[in-house]
């Protein structure tokens, strides 16, 4: 049922070996297209009962050792996972999958996760009729809508789930076209906020936004600017007297 090959992506013999059992498990019917190949990943378009699904597949000979240590030590709920190349990277694939579910539980727009399995993310599709929506990076839009919805997804992010991104850019933002309302994917380096990292990981994330929103705008928006507004965003969320970070 499943090729060895699409595109110019061959599928090793683990991914095969997974992607049959997801299938035995009814989780997939068939994976159709490569969505985008990145570093780290590949990321197919399949379909499960005729739905557009995402199967994202981490690779692991191309995961410098150095990046799993770097967000999975220190992230509490990995503390006891075996700290050799395999199993970090396994939990690596698991992290954007928990990562999911708690956004999800916090109202955070992002992909539904539908499974993990071995090196192997299932999650619903952001797109319409097997097309994709665009990232906000090449898309045109309000400057104000966005603007605004960033900091409202970002701050459920932040104070909901309590995660930091910590690869946050427009590339990592789908945007409807129809209703301009976003989506946050790419969540497999998120932290939780007590990582030794998480404050290093926010306030390079707030850089990256508020730089590329102001190379598309006349009004600047400052670093403080955004943190002020994600913090009235947690007032919004919690009240004024809540001390929870
Ligand atoms: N749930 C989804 N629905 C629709 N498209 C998706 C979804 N997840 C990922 N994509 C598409 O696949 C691309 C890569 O996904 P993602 O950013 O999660 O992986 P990545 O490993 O960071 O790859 P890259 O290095 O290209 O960013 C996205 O930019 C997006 O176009
Ligand atoms: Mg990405």
């Amino acid at each position: 049922m499943f090729v060895n090959k699409i595109e110019n992506y061959v599928f090793d013999n683990l991914a095969h070996k997974t992607l049959y059992k997801l299938a035995a498990s009814n989780v997939i019917d068939s994976i159709d297209m490569t969505l985008s190949s990145g570093k780290e990943a590949v990321t197919f378009l399949g379909h499960s009962n005729t739905n557009p699904i995402v199967a994202k597949i981490y690779k692991i000979e191309t995961s410098p050792f150095h990046n799993l240590q770097k967000y999975i030590v220190g992230d509490q709920r990995f503390k006891h996972v075996k700290k050799d190349k395999r199993n970090l990277f396994l939990a690596w694939a698991s992290k954007e999958y928990k990562n999911l579910n708690l956004m999800l539980k916090n109202n955070v727009s992002c992909p539904v996760p539908i499974a993990i399995k071995e090196n192997i993310l299932i999650m619903s599709f952001i797109g319409e009729k097997d097309v994709a929506f665009p990232r906000l990076v090449n898309c045109k839009f309000d400057h104000e809508v966005i603007y605004e919805q960033i900091v409202d997804e970002y701050g459920k992010m932040l104070y909901g789930a309590n995660l930091v991104h910590a690869d946050f850019s427009a590339y990592n933002i789908l945007v409807n076209p129809t209703t301009a309302k976003i989506t946050i994917i790419d969540v497999g380096q998120a932290v939780l906020i007590n990582h030794p990292k998480a404050q290093d990981f926010l306030k390079r994330d707030i850089i990256n936004i508020t730089d590329f929103l102001n190379k598309k705008h006349k009004k600047q928006i400052t670093y403080e600017e955004f943190l002020n507004k994600l913090k009235k965003k947690k007032e919004e969320m919690y009240g004024r007297n809540n001390n929870s970070e």
